[in-house]
């Protein structure tokens, strides 16, 4: 069913190494950038501690993760001083106290508390940002999911092109938005760290399979493991198959497409980056849907849990028209993202 695709000329791959790049460059924020979300986060937290003494907000998500747009939203996890958990705290309380608290400050817009989702969170527009923002409450593995997305974007600038590249791309292809039935970007992250693993040789290792102890150390949160080996310069020395991996941005971008189109056996197998050998779908009792995406440290969490039949077809369909898209050489791609660009 899928059409033969012709070879990857020299040409045309470096017309694919220059759109992977030119991803990254247009939508990473710069340094000053990123400095406004250390400010607003810092502005947020003084003004939270008036009322709520010992308080304390961590930036997590993309705007740590490495794999940051200009206007991602900010995700900020709040905890408090000496308390290591969220045990005996009532959540939704304390989120309903905080909408109110946020609303009598003027430079925020729409602070809305929602308590019903998985994850209790206020929400509210950052006027002079213009950035939206999300505050939960002890999203603690998400800090750990934030720092090992990042140790991973650190080893190899490919993988930030590559991230890049797939989060331009499913938002194009209205496939990158979890609000809206989809997958979230973290999802498609890890599809793109799965791969740089299984392909041979290997782009990145998996970190949370390397350690110098004779057994794997435990460190424990939330009842998971979050360990991962996070001495990214010393990954020459424990890890041998360092530096093997040549290919260009662009030869991995046509060869992800592939992968995920022609090679990867979504029934069988589930996309799981923290251990190198296959992972069944049978094994984790996950038959019931056709994209599997397992996280790194939840292991009960199946991030594609929410996809319906349609959505999941129609995710199927954008990766196997951009495998035709990204496949098929042509002199010059349009230099202009399609309008709709402009508005994330
Ligand atoms: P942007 O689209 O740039 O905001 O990427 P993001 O990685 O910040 O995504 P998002 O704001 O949706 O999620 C924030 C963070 O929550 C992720 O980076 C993860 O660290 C964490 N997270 C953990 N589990 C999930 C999950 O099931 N869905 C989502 N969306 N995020 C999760
Ligand atoms: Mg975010």
């Amino acid at each position: 069913e899928l059409d033969p695709l012709p070879p990857l000329t020299p040409k045309f791959s470096v017309i694919l190494d220059q759109v992977c790049v030119q991803c990254y460059q247009d939508f990473a924020p710069n340094t000053v950038e990123d400095q406004a979300r250390e400010y607003i986060r810092q502005n947020l937290e003084n003004f939270i501690r008036l009322e709520f003494p010992g308080t304390k907000l961590n930036l997590f998500g993309s705007s740590k993760n490495g794999f940051g747009f200009k206007q991602s939203d900010l995700d900020i996890c709040m905890t408090m001083d000496g308390l290591e958990t969220a045990e005996g705290l009532d959540c939704i309380r304390i989120i309903e106290d905080l909408a109110k608290v946020l609303k009598k400050q003027s430079g925020l817009r729409n602070v809305l508390p929602i308590t019903t989702a998985k994850v209790p969170i206020v929400k509210f527009f950052h006027v002079r940002s213009g950035l939206e923002v999300d505050i939960s409450l002890y999203n603690t593995l998400a800090l750990h999911n934030t720092r090992l997305l990042s140790s991973y974007s650190a080893i190899d600038p490919r993988v930030k092109f590559l991230c890049y590249t797939m989060k331009v791309f499913t938002k194009m292809c209205d496939i990158g938005d979890a609000s809206r039935g989809s997958l979230s970007s973290y999802a498609y992250t890890l599809m793109v760290l799965y791969f740089l693993q299984q392909r041979n040789p290997p782009v990145i290792p998996v970190l949370q399979e390397i350690y110098k102890e004779p057994k794997k150390p435990e460190i424990l949160v939330d009842g998971w493991n979050v360990y991962f080996f996070d001495k990214i310069e010393e990954l020459p020395d424990v890890w041998p198959d360092f530096g093997k991996n040549t290919e260009s941005v662009g030869q991995l971008w046509l060869g992800l497409l592939r992968f995920y189109t022609e090679e990867f056996d979504f029934k069988e197998h589930v996309i799981c980056i923290r251990r190198k050998n296959l992972l069944t779908t049978f094994k984790k009792q996950w038959t019931s849907k056709y994209i599997v995406i397992e996280d790194p440290f939840d292991l009960n969490h199946n991030l594609g849990a929410g996809l319906s039949r349609k959505m999941t077809n129609f995710i199927m369909k954008a990766f196997i028209n951009g495998r035709r898209v990204f496949g098929t050489p042509v002199k010059i791609f349009p230099k202009e993202y399609p309008s709709k660009m402009e508005y994330f």
